[in-house]
């Protein structure tokens, strides 16, 4: 069983990227638990010296999930052609362990825009030395849509064979390495 953590860098309730990842995990192909990570708003601002044993729970409780995890999948949204803080945040405290280094990750997508957040956030992840499936992309339109139209959209087949296939191109991604 492949043990998958998905996180949203959104905080806001109505979330696009949320939506997404919450369809991910009851999207999960055979052979695959997908983890919501939901943690990201209690995360204290990271601080070097804030590492080794003063790390503050909430950043512990992240490193170990995602060591524990044999992959990572990022839905992200944009905010001023940049990654959001929050998240920039949560990745800075995984950057000086060990637990991103050949992590299997991908990113999918719930704006058809945000490409300068894309290019950002897969540059960011792969200095981490976390191994990148770039090879397919998962890109759910949700841009501006509401919840029941969100919930309408990832329920259509069509959106489920995209989640299906794209986390079962990633699961054998983990599986090959
Ligand atoms: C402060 C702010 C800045 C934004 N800047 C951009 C941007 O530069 N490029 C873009 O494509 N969308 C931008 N957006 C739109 C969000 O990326 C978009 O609404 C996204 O779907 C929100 O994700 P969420 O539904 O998961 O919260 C911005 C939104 C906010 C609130």
């Amino acid at each position: 069983m492949l043990n998958i953590l998905a996180m949203s860098g959104s905080l806001r309730a109505a979330s696009t990227n949320s939506a997404l990842v919450a369809a991910l995990a009851r999207n999960a192909p055979e052979g695959c638990r997908i983890t919501v990570y939901d943690g990201l708003g209690g995360l204290p601002i990271f601080n070097p010296d804030d590492e080794g044993e003063r790390t503050p729970h909430a950043a512990a409780a992240l490193i170990d999930a995602v060591m524990r995890a044999d992959g990572v999948i990022v839905s992200c949204p944009e905010y001023a052609h940049g990654v959001p803080g929050g998240l920039k945040n949560a990745l800075d405290w995984l950057v000086s362990r060990d637990a991103a280094v050949a992590k299997p990750a991908m990113l999918v997508h719930a704006s058809p825009r945000s490409l300068f957040a894309r290019a950002a956030l897969a540059e960011i992840m792969r200095t981490m030395s976390f191994a990148m499936h770039e090879e397919r992309m998962l890109e759910i339109a949700l841009l501006g849509k509401k919840p029941p139209e969100v919930e309408v959209i990832l329920a259509e087949q069509t959106s489920r064979q995209a989640m299906h296939d794209a986390l079962s191109a990633f699961a054998e991604f983990i599986r090959s390495r």
